[in-house]
C-alpha cells in the first residue's frame, strides 16, 4: 500500500485526433486531467516524427493543465530550454540520448520548469546515480518509446518498486512517472510499485469517451492510494 502519494493521471496527446485536439483536451480537463503529456518525438533518437515549438505553444497557450515535454530527441540539451520558453513546465530528457546530463537537467531547471529523466525498457536504473540529486522526476518507460499503442512491458513494475525504495532511502523529493501500455489493467500494479504521475494515451484517447476513460483510469487507482 502507498499513502501519502498523490496520483497524477496525465494524459498522452500522441493518440488524440490531432484535427480536434482542442476539443480532445477539454474532455480530458473534464476528466480530471492533472498533466497534459506531450511526446516530442525528431526521427533520429525514436523512429517516428511528431510535433515541435509550435505546436506545444499553441497547446500551452489554450490550457490551463501543466504540460510534461517528453523529449525523445537526441542533442535534448540543446533544445529543453527552448521547450519551456514554449509553455512546458515539465521536461524530461532521456539518459540514453544526452551526454550532458547535469548541465541539461540545470537548464530546464534555470529556464522555471521541472526537471525530469526518462529510461528506456532496457536502461538500468544505474545509470541514474548521479543524477537522481538532480532530477525532479524519473520517466519509467515501460514500452520502447516511439508509438503509442504498445504493450506493457511487465518487468517495468519491479523496475518501478526499485526505484521508489532509492528514492526512499536516499530521502529525495523526486517523483516516479510511467509511460506506455498503461490500461485499467495494470494502472493498479504500476501505482502499487510506487508510480506517481501515469501516463496514458491509446486508454484514453483510444476510448469512444475519453473523459470517462480518465475517470475510469483514476477509480482504478483509488484502492491504491
Ligand atoms: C511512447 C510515448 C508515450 C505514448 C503512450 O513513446 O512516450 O507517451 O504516447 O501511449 P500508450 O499509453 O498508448 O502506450
Ligand atoms: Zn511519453
Amino acid at each position: 500500500m502507498v499513502s501519502g502519494k498523490t496520483i497524477d493521471i496525465a494524459p498522452s496527446i500522441l493518440s488524440a485526433d490531432f484535427f480536434r485536439l482542442g476539443q480532445e483536451i477539454e474532455a480530458v480537463e473534464r476528466g480530471g486531467a492533472n498533466i497534459l503529456h506531450v511526446d516530442v518525438m525528431d526521427g533520429h533518437f525514436v523512429p517516428n516524427i511528431t510535433i515541435g515549438f509550435p505546436v506545444l505553444k499553441s497547446i500551452a497557450q489554450a490550457t490551463q493543465l501543466p504540460i510534461d515535454a517528453h523529449l525523445m530527441i537526441s542533442e535534448a540539451g540543446r533544445y529543453a530550454e527552448q521547450f519551456v520558453r514554449a509553455g512546458a513546465t515539465m521536461v524530461s530528457v532521456h539518459v540514453e540520448a544526452e551526454p550532458h546530463l547535469h548541465r541539461t537537467l540545470m537548464s530546464i531547471k534555470g529556464a522555471g520548469a521541472l526537471a525530469g529523466v526518462a529510461l528506456n525498457p532496457a536502461t538500468p536504473l544505474g545509470h541514474l546515480e548521479e543524477a537522481l540529486p538532480f532530477v525532479d522526476y524519473v520517466l519509467v518507460m515501460s514500452v520502447n518509446p516511439g508509438f503509442g499503442g504498445q504493450q506493457f512491458i511487465p518487468t517495468a513494475i519491479d523496475k518501478l518498486r526499485r526505484l521508489r525504495r532509492i528514492i526512499d532511502e536516499r530521502r529525495l523529493n523526486v517523483r516516479i512517472e510511467i509511460d506506455g501500455g498503461i490500461d485499467l489493467e495494470n494502472i493498479g500494479a504500476v501505482v502499487a510499485a510506487g508510480a506517481e504521475i501515469i501516463v496514458a494515451g491509446s486508454a484514453i484517447f483510444g476510448a469512444s469517451d475519453p473523459e470517462l476513460a480518465l475517470r475510469e483510469l483514476r477509480d482504478a487507482t483509488v484502492q491504491w492510494v
